[in-house]
């Protein structure tokens, strides 16, 4: 989820450069909306959006409009896997001018909550 919302974030910061404003939301899904429970944490930024061209690529392995600022184009790629591999899955609102938001949906279980071992709590403390 760390490595999602960073590169999600990233991506934002680079779209708009000097200026703008990063909104990251976390919200139920109401029920009904969606076959199943989930939430969805949404990334917005008030970046100069995407024209459709950049739309219909934007999660092709290496697909990248910032290759001579360094882009690889797996940022996106990378947050898809992390996606599929949670039961998820992503939608992108953007228009050119007027900005973009990533909702990414994640399935919420029976509502048990799972202990995590005292010893990864340890680890992650460190
Ligand atoms: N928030 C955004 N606003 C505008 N364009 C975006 C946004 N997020 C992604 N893009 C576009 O999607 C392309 C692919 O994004 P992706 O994160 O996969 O690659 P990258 O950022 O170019 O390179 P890398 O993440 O590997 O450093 C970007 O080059 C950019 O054109
Ligand atoms: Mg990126």
């Amino acid at each position: 989820m760390y490595q999602l919302l960073m590169n999600l974030c990233i991506n934002a910061g680079q779209a708009m450069g000097e200026s703008g404003e990063l909104t990251i939301t976390l919200t139920p899904v109401p029920e009904g909306e969606t076959d199943k429970a989930a939430v969805c944490l949404q990334v917005a930024d008030t970046g100069p959006g995407m024209e459709q061209a950049v739309l219909d690529r934007l999660f092709e392995p290496l697909f990248t409009t910032r290759y001579d600022q360094g882009g690889s184009g797996i940022g996106l790629m990378v947050v898809q896997s992390i996606v599929q591999n949670h039961g998820g899955w992503i939608t992108v609102d953007s228009r050119p001018g007027e900005g973009t938001a990533f909702r990414v949906f994640l399935p919420v279980g029976s509502g048990e909550w799972v202990p995590v071992p005292e010893a990864a709590l340890q680890e992650a403390m460190e």
